[in-house]
């Protein structure tokens, strides 16, 4: 996708598409109204007839408009009230996104000087709304897929009208918010992909691959490095699959030789079968995008190592396939883990955190700023939170409001949920020092909880993806989620703050 800063006289404008925002009621925004004298009134007629779709997002074409010099004007509902909310921009831009998507023209220019939000600045704008444009473009190319005959065509090229003159922190916005759909896009490729192609090894042959392509190093650690450092927790929940489990370790060094490293932990379970503790068959083929949290941190690289980000950033995917088998681990069995403190795994369906506390004992070693991980954790937290919110758990408040604030700020939103001790009682076990299992009560919290006991060494937040990972039913696909927060993080602690 071709994004790019224009300024100028809409009407002027010779371009496949104009693309402007009003709302359903109510008077047109600055820009609208100067077209609207153009169109001699066009634009305020049709609201006053009820036109304009109340939902934000909602777009109405009309070909071969007198008055301007594009060949089509699409006019996008802002939604029925103004102020603008922030959801509504972005209804509205991905509502645009989708339809120039599927539109014959191939460039397009979009007024953007209307969209924005109350409060937001102009960069904040181009940033969001060229995430947004992009990101409406994807397209999942299955492998081995035929091909059909005629690609739909789609706007590659866009123009973003804004009324402040070009500069360079305009220009960088755009750049960022590319970069960041970017990301998004190996996310959901990487998530899309079958349990059969996406195993393991393709995860750190991806990891590699990303690594030369930026000019950053990769270790991917075997089984049998995995065996001597002891991570007999991660090691037992891919003791019965035919590809090997692997350690992927990512290093993007931006930033000052001496600074600390942000460590980002993905969950990589390539496919979740439940183990011994089978899972039941409907939808079982959703347990693909249990490798969510792995991909948010291969896109997270992408989109800081695009923008050369001056921050060092490690990322760690422990990547495992959870099956059963006559090898595989038993409820009941126990394991010692890299910290040395033992588990009794009661469900071998509670696999991510028998992955994730050895991958997180590792992070130790990078002597992080901070550790986040990123999981699709729980079911639990599906119910608590549905999709629109991961949830979040932080053992340092000032590390959860800044991943709170990302991700207001991108609408790739969290939502804080209790780390308390009061919790930890509920993973007792009588044959180890503590269960895989928390019990049917608060299953987000209490996987935390199990968590948090490998974590003691350094700030640390954690994200439940489960429910805002991937979508089901007809639409059925990974979202790309948490990219842009955890893009975002990064950008705002590289930015100073
Ligand atoms: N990968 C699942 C969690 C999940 C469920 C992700 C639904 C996305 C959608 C995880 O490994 C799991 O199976 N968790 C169990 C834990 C339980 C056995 C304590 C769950 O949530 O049921
Ligand atoms: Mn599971
Ligand atoms: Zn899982």
């Amino acid at each position: 996708m071709n994004i790019t800063l224009l300024s100028g006289s809409p009407e002027t404008i010779h371009t496949g598409t104009l693309v402007i925002g009003v709302f359903a009621e109510g008077a047109l925004p600055p820009a609208a109204k100067l077209l609207d004298a153009a169109l001699g009134g066009r634009l305020a007629s049709l609201v006053k007839l009820g036109e304009i779709g109340t939902e934000a997002g909602a777009t109405l074409v009309l070909h071969g408009p007198a008055g301007i010099a594009a060949e089509r004007l699409m006019i996008v509902s802002l939604g029925k009230s103004q102020p603008l909310s922030d959801k509504a921009f972005r209804d509205a831009v991905s509502g645009v996104g989708k339809a120039l998507a599927a539109s014959v023209a191939p460039e397009a220019c979009v007024v953007a000087s209307d969209l924005a939000p109350a409060g937001r600045s102009t960069e904040w704008l181009l940033r969001h709304a060229s995430r947004i444009l992009a990101d409406s473009a994807y397209r999942f190319d299955a492998p081995g897929r035929r091909r059909a005959a005629a690609k739909p065509p789609g706007a590659g090229k866009i123009g973003l009208i804004v009324d402040t003159a070009a500069n360079e922190g305009l220009e960088v916005a755009i750049r960022e918010g590319l970069a960041i759909a970017e990301g998004m896009a190996l996310a959901k490729d990487l998530g899309n992909l079958p349990g059969n192609v996406c195993n393991p090894a393709y995860l750190a042959q991806s990891g590699q691959a990303l690594g030369k392509e930026f000019g950053f190093e990769v270790d991917v650690l075997e089984r049998a490095d995995l065996e001597k450092l002891g991570m007999g927790s991660l090691l037992a929940v891919g003791r019965a699959s035919y590809s090997p489990c692997k350690l992927i370790v990512m290093h993007y060094r931006g930033g000052a030789a001496a600074a600390k490293p942000v460590v980002l932990v993905g969950k990589g379970i390539t496919f979740d079968t439940g183990g011994i503790s089978l899972k039941p068959a409907a939808l079982l083929d959703e347990m693909k995008y249990d490798m969510s949290g792995a991909g948010s941190v291969f896109g997270t690289l992408k989109t800081i190592a695009r923008l050369g980000l001056p921050i060092n950033v490690t990322g760690i995917v422990p990547a495992v396939e959870n099956m059963p088998g006559g090898n595989a681990a038993r409820p009941g069995d126990v394991v010692t883990s890299m910290s040395g403190q033992t588990i009794e795994i009661l469900n071998t369906d509670a696999e991510g955190r028998l992955i994730l506390c050895d991958a997180l004992t590792y992070a130790e070693r990078f002597d992080p700023a901070c550790v986040v991980d990123i999981a699709t954790l729980t079911g639990a937290c599906v119910v608590a939170l549905g999709s629109h919110a991961s949830g979040l758990f932080a053992n340092d408040e000032p590390l959860a409001a800044e991943l709170l604030k990302s991700g207001i700020d991108t609408g790739d939103r969290a939502w804080q949920l209790p780390l308390w001790d009061d919790y930890q009682v509920q993973l007792k076990s009588n044959f180890a020092d503590m269960s895989n299992l928390g019990g049917p009560a608060a299953g987000s919290v209490t996987a935390a909880c199990f968590l948090a006991r490998f974590t003691g060494a350094y700030k640390w937040a954690h994200l439940d993806i489960a429910g805002t990972a991937s979508t089901s039913g007809d639409a059925k696909g990974s979202t790309g989620r948490p990219v842009p927060l955890l893009s975002e993080f990064l950008l705002s602690r590289s930015r100073g703050g």
